[in-house]
């Protein structure tokens, strides 16, 4: 999975907001930062590029994304740890920052307050989650390539989990009630490009838990060959580009 993830999503999906949580990254000039939910180290490269200076922590609960992140980012220091859960001492870190991984926190509140835990006074804490579905146009395609290739029970996991944390009111609730002053909410819109809608298939189908889905419905292969047919009708030929929003919160630990 986390080769399938790093090649044909990480480039095309993930890597345009990570230079976008790099940049205001950069502005807190933090010394000690904390990634949470790092995956394959996306964002963790645009972190280290950034921030020459900083000391990296990057973590994840999978064990294979913290093995593969490692071998991709070695400047930083990896450890596979549950972000409800941080194996981390209090007010150890002058940033926190998770891109696209609270969606997948079984409890947000209590993932966000285990970050405030381990923040400094006045540590900065940066989020981003996705909008809905509809308004990222390479999970749109997915999801309707899905209804098209498995119309009785199509998986529903995408627009339920990483697209299911799409509120923004709520995600600054949530971010508030976890122990976070001055929260603010901003959508982002950035351009995402593929080489091909086929590769988004393949990168989606065998590189994020759809994958489990996909296998207890049939051969896997042959779900994600569907698929990347229908994704091309959708999204046409060769190279693609589409427009994806996300949620970012920036937040102080309340003193
Ligand atoms: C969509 S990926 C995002 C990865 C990376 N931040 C990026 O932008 O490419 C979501 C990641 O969240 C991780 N994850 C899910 N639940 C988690 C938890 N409770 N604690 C830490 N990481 C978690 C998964 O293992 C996965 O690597």
């Amino acid at each position: 999975m986390p080769e399938a993830y790093d090649r044909h999503l990480g480039p095309a999906v993930f890597a345009p907001f990570a230079s976008d949580l790099a940049a205001r990254a950069t502005a807190y000039a933090p010394r000690r930062v904390l990634e949470l939910a790092a995956g394959t180290g996306v964002a963790t490269g645009a972190l280290v590029t950034a921030l020459p200076g900083a000391e990296l922590t990057a973590t994840d609960v999978n064990p294979a994304m913290v093995a593969h992140g490692s071998r991709r980012v070695p400047a930083a220091r990896w450890q596979a740890a549950d972000a409800l859960d941080l194996p981390l001492a209090d007010e150890s870190f002058d940033l926190v920052v998770c891109q696209f991984g609270v969606m997948f926190f079984p409890d947000k509140v209590a993932g966000l307050r285990e970050a405030a835990r381990v923040l400094a006074r006045g540590g900065r804490l940066v989020v981003s989650t996705w909008a809905e579905a509809g308004r990222h146009a390479f999970a749109a395609a997915l999801i309707g390539a899905l209804e098209q290739v498995l119309p009785a029970d199509p998986p529903t996991f995408v627009a339920r989990v990483p697209h299911g944390y799409a509120d923004p009111d709520r995600l600054a609730a949530d971010v508030r009630a976890a122990g976070y002053d001055d929260v603010v909410v901003e959508p982002v819109t950035l351009t995402g490009t593929a080489p091909s809608a086929a590769g988004l298939a393949t990168g989606f189908c065998t590189g994020t838990p759809l994958r489990a889905t996909l296998e207890q419905r049939g051969r896997l292969e042959d779900l994600t060959q569907a698929v990347a047919e229908e994704m091309t009708t959708r999204l046409g030929p060769g190279t693609v580009t589409g427009a994806m929003t996300a949620h970012v919160a920036t937040a102080t630990r309340a003193g």
